[in-house]
Order: structure tokens, then C-alpha cells, then sequence
């Protein structure tokens, strides 16, 4: 090993840990100087297949291969001196678990969004940050995503004037949600925890010096309604018409949960660990869709338009944001940012803007993001840290309670807070 590699354990080898981040540490080893020493996975297998993904990726890129200790537990994996990054993406209600003692061990710590799956376990590890005086690195991957970082620059340097209002519209095929372990709260905090947190975290991150105050919303469940006939697994069942079998999943998607299916789709015991649940079948308490509005204490208002039953579309998640004097809107999957400044009166541009590697997984974001993680490692600042982990989820489960209450609105400052 070069002197100054940074030595990375990985806890949870699954998608992310290992499809997305994994396999971008092993392209970029030499590079970056960066290796993976450790592993920690619930179960045995899932690190085996996990190494043989990981050696593959570095295979590719002529990069020697791994040769990680394995671990169950992850205080094991956090005490052991070989590893100085600790890379946490369990499912996410495991990640307190992980999480604290990792923070207060001194090590740089990198936590997958979003922070937790309850607002009690965020503000807990929010805590842990500020009292250990050791800021993580969080993984909201529109912070590492090319034309979101080059908008956020755009508006920084006042092309729309000030400010004043912000859209998210996902109207995504994200059925999976119903097949793994999202589909309870329990274990996700829900699909809007989960991906409704990226888009609390854009509003944090654009809205800049001013904290959100109140939040109201609409939503529930349209189409993934529970069917008395439905079969457990997708494996189970002989409906081959069903647009949401776990097999049918789209090959080339870029956020990739549905490849990592190898022995969890078929041989796991514990059904909520497994990727082919059926979409009706009992027990899912999470919802398909949520009309959400935010107002933040200096005015600016947000709001998130957001299904999981949407269709394959280039325009299925975009965000478009209203100055005093233009509107911009960013399409994600277009790599495109569409701008129109000075009151309409004398300039409309398209931006192509995507990132070098922008058929990688979350379209390059993740490429960037191991080459932040490292600098990080190295004792750069943190791009996002725990603070906005913490306010992202108490936004999307204020929305959530929201809906819960028909509509009710939520002031943020009845929610627990971190005191720091
Ligand atoms: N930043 C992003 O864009 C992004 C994308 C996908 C997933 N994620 C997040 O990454 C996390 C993992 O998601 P995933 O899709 O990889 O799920 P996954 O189910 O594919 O992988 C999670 C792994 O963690 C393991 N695990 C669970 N609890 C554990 C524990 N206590 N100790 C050790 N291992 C444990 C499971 O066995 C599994 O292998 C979630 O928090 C998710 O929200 C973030």
C-alpha cells in the first residue's frame, strides 16, 4: 500500500454501498489513493458477492484487487485500525446503530441519506455531530450532481434576481419501493423520507441563510393499494402481464436498486429483505404520492409534486426555480438547465451541462462524490453535513404527518430539534 492511502470500511454491502460507492472507490483507487479494507454485512453472503462486484469494478479499471476483513458487527468494523473512512449505507433505520458509534470514534465518517428514518434518531446523531465536534460527509447526491452544483453557482451569482419560489417535480417509476424494505416506515421512514429527502435537502441548500417554518400536504396511496389475492413474492407469481415485476425492472436505470438482486430476491428468509415483495401484497404503510408546500421564515415558498407511479420519461424529475426577474428549470436526466433572466425581456439559454461520466450511476454524481469523500478524508470540508441531514428528514416526515392529518399544517419548531 502507497504511504497516505485512505483505508475505507464499508458498512451495508448492498446497492449503495457497493453498486454506486463501492464501485466507484475501485475506479478510482490508484487515482485517488483510496482502498477498501474492511466490510460489514448482516450476512455472509452478501459480502462475498459484494467483494466479487468490487474486485470486478477494479479489475476494469487495471486497479490491484481487494482483500477486506469481513464483519456482522459494525462497533468491530468501526474499532479496527486498518480502516480511516467509515462509509455507513445500511438500510436506513440502521443507521443509528452505526452511525454514533462510528462519529464518536474521531473517524471520518461518510452517512448515506437519509439520516434516519425517524425525526428522534436524526436529531440523535445530529447531536452525536455537534457534541463530538466530528462534522460527516453526507450522501445527498444532488450535491455532487454537475448541473445541480452549476445551478446552485447560477443563482448564487443572482441571474434571476432574488429568489423567491422552488418546484421539485418526480413523477418517477420507483415501484421498488413497494418490493423492499422501503415499503414499511418502520424500516425507511417511508418513500418520502427516502427520496422526498434529497428534495428537502435542494430547498435547504438553495434557500441558503433561512430555515424552513411550516409545511402542509396532500397525498396517500393510488395505485400500490393492498389486494387481498396477492402473492407474497414476484417470484410466486404467474401474472407475467404485471408491470411491476421484480424481474421487469429497467436494465439501464441509472439509480440501479433493481440490479441488486442476486441472492435477496429469492433465498433471504426475512421477506423485508428481500427485492421482490410484492407491490399489493399486505403490510406497506408508505405512500404513492404527495402534493407537499414549504414556507421558509424569509418568505421563499417550495413545494414537491411527487408520484412513484410515473412512467419512464426524460422529464421525470425536474426542478424549476422563480427569481425576481427569470426562472430557471433544471431536467435531471437531460443533464440540461433552461434559463431565462432580465424579466423574459432579452435572454432565454439551454445549458448542456452534464457531468464527464454522466452514464454512471446517478448520472456521474457518484463518481464526484468518492473523489469528494476522499478529499474529505484528507481534511477538506465537509460538503453536507449532519445538521442538514437532520433538517432534510424532519421536513419530509413533517410532511408526512401532514398527510397523516388530512392536511393539517406542521410547524416545524413543534418538531424536535437539534439544540446545536
Ligand atoms: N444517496 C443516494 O442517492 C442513495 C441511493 C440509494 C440508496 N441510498 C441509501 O443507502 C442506504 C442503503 O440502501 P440500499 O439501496 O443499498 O439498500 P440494500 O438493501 O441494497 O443494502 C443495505 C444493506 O445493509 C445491510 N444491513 C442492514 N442493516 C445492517 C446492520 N445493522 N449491519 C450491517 N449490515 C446491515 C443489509 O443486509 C443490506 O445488504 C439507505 O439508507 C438508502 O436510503 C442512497
Amino acid at each position: 500500500m502507497k504511504p497516505n492511502t485512505i483505508r475505507v470500511g464499508i458498512i451495508g454491502t448492498g446497492n449503495r454501498g457497493i453498486t454506486c460507492i463501492g464501485r466507484q472507490i475501485a475506479a478510482q483507487a490508484s487515482e485517488l489513493n483510496i482502498t477498501i479494507t474492511a466490510l460489514c454485512n448482516r450476512t455472509q453472503k452478501r459480502m462475498e458477492v459484494a467483494l466479487g462486484d468490487l474486485n470486478e469494478a477494479a479489475k476494469a479499471a487495471d486497479n490491484p484487487p481487494f482483500t477486506p476483513t469481513f464483519y456482522s458487527d459494525p462497533k468491530n468494523l468501526i474499532n479496527d485500525d486498518q480502516v480511516d473512512l467509515i462509509v455507513i449505507t445500511t438500510a436506513t433505520a440502521s443507521h443509528l446503530e452505526a452511525a454514533i458509534p462510528a462519529i464518536l470514534s474521531g473517524k471520518k465518517v461518510y452517512l448515506d441519506k437519509p439520516i434516519a428514518h425517524t425525526i428522534e434518531d436524526s436529531v440523535a446523531i445530529r447531536e452525536a455531530e455537534a457534541q463530538a465536534d466530528n462534522p460527516i460527509i453526507m450522501g445527498f447526491t444532488r450535491r455532487y450532481e454537475k448541473p445541480w452544483t452549476d445551478l446552485h453557482a447560477l443563482i448564487k451569482s443572482g441571474v434571476i434576481g432574488d429568489l423567491k419560489m422552488m418546484l421539485i417535480r418526480a413523477v418517477l417509476p420507483y415501484s421498488f419501493y413497494f418490493q423492499t424494505w422501503h415499503r414499511t416506515r418502520a424500516l425507511s421512514g417511508g418513500a418520502l423520507n427516502d427520496k422526498g429527502s434529497h428534495y428537502t435537502d435542494v430547498f435547504n441548500w438553495f434557500a441558503g441563510n433561512t430555515r424552513c417554518l411550516q409545511t402542509n400536504a396532500f397525498g396517500g396511496r393510488n395505485v400500490f393499494k393492498q389486494r387481498d389475492d396477492a402473492p407474497e413474492f414476484c417470484s410466486e407469481c404467474d401474472d407475467q402481464s404485471c408491470a411491476y415485476r421484480a424481474e421487469q425492472a429497467r436494465p439501464d436505470t441509472q439509480d440501479q436498486h433493481r440490479g441488486a438482486v442476486d441472492d435477496a430476491i429469492s433465498a433471504n428468509a426475512d421477506a423485508s429483505q428481500r427485492k421482490d415483495n410484492c407491490v399489493y401484497k399486505k403490510g406497506a404503510d408508505i405512500l404513492d404520492h404527495a402534493s407537499i408546500h414549504y414556507q421558509y421564515d424569509n418568505g421563499i415558498v417550495a413545494s414537491i409534486f411527487y408520484s412513484i407511479y410515473g412512467p419512464q420519461a426524460e422529464d421525470e424529475e425536474t426542478l424549476e426555480l422563480v427569481g425576481t426577474q427569470g426562472r430557471i428549470i433544471l431536467t435531471r436526466l437531460k443533464g440540461e438547465i433552461d434559463v431565462i433572466t432580465d424579466y423574459g425581456e432579452k435572454s432565454h439559454q439551454v445549458i448542456h451541462c452534464k457531468a464527464e461520466a454522466f452514464e454512471t450511476s446517478h448520472f456521474g454524481a457518484d463518481r464526484q462524490l468518492v473523489q469528494d469523500i476522499a478529499a474529505f478524508a484528507r481534511g477538506s470540508q465537509s460538503v453536507v453535513n449532519g445538521w442538514f441531514g437532520m433538517e432534510a428528514t424532519r421536513m419530509a416526515i413533517a410532511a408526512i404527518q401532514s398527510i397523516d392529518q388530512g392536511g393539517q399544517t406542521i410547524r416545524m419548531s413543534d418538531l424536535a430539534d437539534s439544540s446545536a
